[in-house]
């Protein structure tokens, strides 16, 4: 349907503090004012995604949800059983596992793909909050079907708070709080003509088929289409995070006016960036501040999009990226004067200042590939990590307590976000390196043998920083095409952060299992093989 944007007010979803039971359920909500009433998925009791989770640092949280989805699967038609974890009882009685996304958690609470639990079952997971204030999501992960779970509305923001960023008035950062600092779930989504959710994308792929990327043509921002924030003439903190499938964004504003990142998807930045323009992938949080001031009353200015996407994607999917993200319309009333803080980290009353990054070659490094499927077109098999399935050997261990560098070597066409769980990732730089040669020289093998030859031989021009949108902590690193994507990781020790992460667990099936996943963060690049186990080795 052809929508008229910014008609409808932004919804802030409520926020939730303390341990809390939380429901998954069927719900119902409308996703625009011209649109008819949709049946969506929600978590506690929602119209359609989750409430905000606020925690303390330091303060552990114990979160119970239920399955509650008797009725099937929203997308029943939609499952496909021939993925890895997925069968044709996911129709009626679909599973679900709720993962706290940049969460340093133990593994028995950290939503493993494999620990799902089905309608009238439920599971406890118990946070330490140990990490500094950071802006995380909980999001389902269930495996072979969690594409579809996130689009039935299984998605929430998770707010971090410290002794620092407390997120109330008298903060120490000088931060914008209260009603001042928003949080924006971005997410593009498609409809049917009668306002439900449309999940299907690409038309020559039969449905109940895997599709390989799930692209919307309309955005909603907290689940309603193009929607409109009144906003006083002062500082507002946007506390953004990408909810999409498999769409990234180049935000920026249609005044071109700057604004300022102060924090990452693991917390605050060292010192503020101001910037004209951000980019994320799917994954990604951003923190920023945005100044209203010059807005007078019933003026506007909108936050717009104009990320492309490849042309082979908009050849399949007849989807054009949508460019009209939301609007801020001034209400004239004077607002939270700031002016944004310089200095985040790193000074007296202020949080310590990131770790300094390694001088370059004094940390062991790993070879990743990110490796294409073998076959084009439809059907066409899904992506890999490291040319192996989820299923195959071995599993990755780096030792805790150890740093090592993650090169991961984009071999594909498209870009990746990468994202491990447990831990927190620095960018050191991205290189471009001449991807026919080098597959040349490393023939890949069949499926399912290990292939992570070394680029150096193949590496073409400079090593390029990250943009200051990502120049902080960072759990999902975009990756593009053609391009090795250098990152530190550090692998944190038991002593650390006060639970064993290579602590073995029984999950809900009774299966026995141990550490995390690492994965491609588009959805449907993780349901189809784009996902790995990992552990910390003791
Ligand atoms: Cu947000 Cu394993 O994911
Ligand atoms: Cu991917």
């Amino acid at each position: 349907p052809r929508l008229t944007p910014y008609v409808d007010e932004l919804p802030v979803p409520p926020v939730l503090a303390g341990d809390r039971t939380i429901a998954m359920a069927e719900s119902t909500h409308r996703f625009h004012r011209d649109l008819g009433l949709a049946k969506t998925w929600s978590y506690g009791g929602q119209p359609y995604l989750g409430p905000t989770i606020e925690a303390r640092q330091g303060v552990p949280l114990s979160l119970t949800f239920g399955n509650g989805f008797t009725g099937g699967h929203l997308f029943a038609a939609d499952v496909d059983p021939t993925l890895e974890g997925a069968s044709e009882l996911d129709r009626t009685q679909p599973r679900t596992s709720v993962h706290v996304h940049g969460a340093v958690t133990p593994p028995e609470a950290d939503g493993h793909p494999e620990n799902t639990f089905r309608p009238g079952g439920s599971m406890t997971y118990r946070h330490p909050n140990g990490q500094d204030a950071a802006h995380l999501w909980y999001h389902d992960h269930a495996m072979g079907i969690t594409r579809l779970n996130a689009v039935a509305g299984l998605a929430g923001m998770y707010l971090l708070r410290d002794a620092y960023d407390t997120g109330a008035a008298d903060n120490r950062l000088g931060l914008p709080s209260g009603e001042f600092e928003v949080p924006l779930t971005l997410a593009d989504r498609r409809f049917q003509d009668d306002g439900s959710l449309n999940f299907r994308t690409t038309r020559a792929v039969p449905q109940g088929h895997w599709e390989g990327g799930t692209f919307g043509d309309l955005m909603t921002v907290n689940g309603v289409v193009s929607p409109y924030l009144k906003v006083a003439r002062g500082f507002y903190r946007l506390r953004v995070l990408n909810a999409s499938n498999a769409r990234s964004y180049r935000l920026f504003f249609s005044n071109a006016m700057p604004f300022w990142v102060v924090g990452t998807d693991g917390g605050l930045l060292d010192t503020t960036a101001r910037t004209t323009s951000v980019r994320l992938a799917p994954g990604e949080r951003l923190d920023l501040v945005v100044d209203f001031g010059t807005l007078a009353a019933g003026d506007h200015v909108d936050l717009t999009n104009d990320q492309q996407e490849s042309p082979e994607v908009v050849a399949a999917t007849g989807v054009v990226p949508p460019a009209d993200i939301m609007r801020f319309v001034g209400t004239g009333v004077r607002g939270f004067t700031g002016p944004p803080p310089v200095r985040l980290r790193g000074a007296a009353g202020l949080p310590a200042a990131l770790p300094a990054l390694p001088a370059s070659g004094s940390v062991p490094r790993r070879i990743v590939t990110l490796t294409p499927a073998m076959s084009a077109g439809w059907p066409f098999a899904g992506m890999t990590l490291n040319n192996l399935r989820y299923d195959d050997g071995p599993v990755l261990a780096p030792r805790q307590g150890t740093a090592e560098v993650w090169e991961f070597v984009n071999t594909s066409s498209e870009a990746h976000p990468m994202h491990l769980h447990l831990v927190h990732m620095r960018i050191l730089g991205r290189q471009r390196f001449d991807v026919a040669a080098y597959r040349e020289a490393n023939p890949r093998p069949a499926p399912g043998t290990m292939w992570t030859p070394s680029p150096d031989a193949h590496l073409l021009g400079s090593v390029l920083p990250p943009g200051v949108w990502e120049a902080g902590a960072k759990d999902t690193v975009g990756c593009p095409p053609g391009m090795v994507t250098r990152v530190l990781v550090r692998f944190p020790a038991a002593v650390d952060v006060g639970f064993d992460p290579d602590a073995p667990f029984t999950a809900m099936s009774g299966t026995r299992l141990q550490g995390y996943v690492w994965h491609c963060h588009i959805l449907d690049h993780e349901d189809d093989c784009m996902m790995a186990r990992y552990r910390v080795a003791g």
